[in-house]
């Protein structure tokens, strides 16, 4: 089991423009695959982007098969890892939700996402991956992917009235759920 330690907002790295993968199905990469997704369940987070644990790649994972205690209302996202990513919104349609991010540890915030994307890009195999998506599987990855291209959460959203502590704004919710 590998856990890495995951980069709080402030640190420099979590602001670059990710590098393109460009070996797929190397050893190399499915051990940091696998760790990411040993990381992303310790950390009871819904994804991961390689820039939060220091590594300047263009990679992401998300989704479970199972419920997840810090968004348990959340429907479920296939297990996903996704290389290279383009994200398109299909239309303008937005809509706002609370999100959290393993970078700003404790804390939530009231962000606006387009309602409908494509995605594109690749698996670890480098076999492609293209999916048409909505609602939460839609915010999950435009946000997993701003990490990519160095943008946290705050700096999508437009009401700093709806950004806070978890533990002040949702009083009830799960202990195992700080963040
Ligand atoms: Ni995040």
């Amino acid at each position: 089991m590998t856990i890495h330690e995951i980069l709080k907002m402030g640190d420099e790295r979590l602001l670059r423009i990710a590098q393109p993968v460009t070996e797929f199905d190397t050893d190399e990469l499915h051990l940091l695959i696998s760790s990411m997704f040993e990381t992303m369940h310790a950390e009871n987070g819904a994804g991961l982007a390689a820039p939060q644990i220091g590594v300047d790649l263009q990679l992401v994972i998300f989704g479970t098969n199972q419920i997840n205690p810090r968004y348990p209302d959340a429907p479920l996202v296939p297990r996903t890892v996704l290389l290279n990513p383009v994200v398109t919104p299909l239309g303008p349609d937005e809509e706002s939700d609370w999100e959290g991010c393993l970078s700003l540890p404790g804390l939530r915030g009231m962000v606006p996402r387009f309602s409908h994307i494509r995605y594109t890009g690749f698996d670890q195999y480098g076999d492609p991956v293209d999916r048409v998506v909505d609602g939460f599987h839609a915010r999950v990855v435009q946000h997993e992917c701003d990490h990519l291209i160095g943008k946290l959460y705050p700096m999508r959203m437009r009401d700093f009235t709806q950004f806070g502590f978890t533990e002040v704004l949702f009083p009830g919710l799960d202990a195992a759920a700080d963040d």
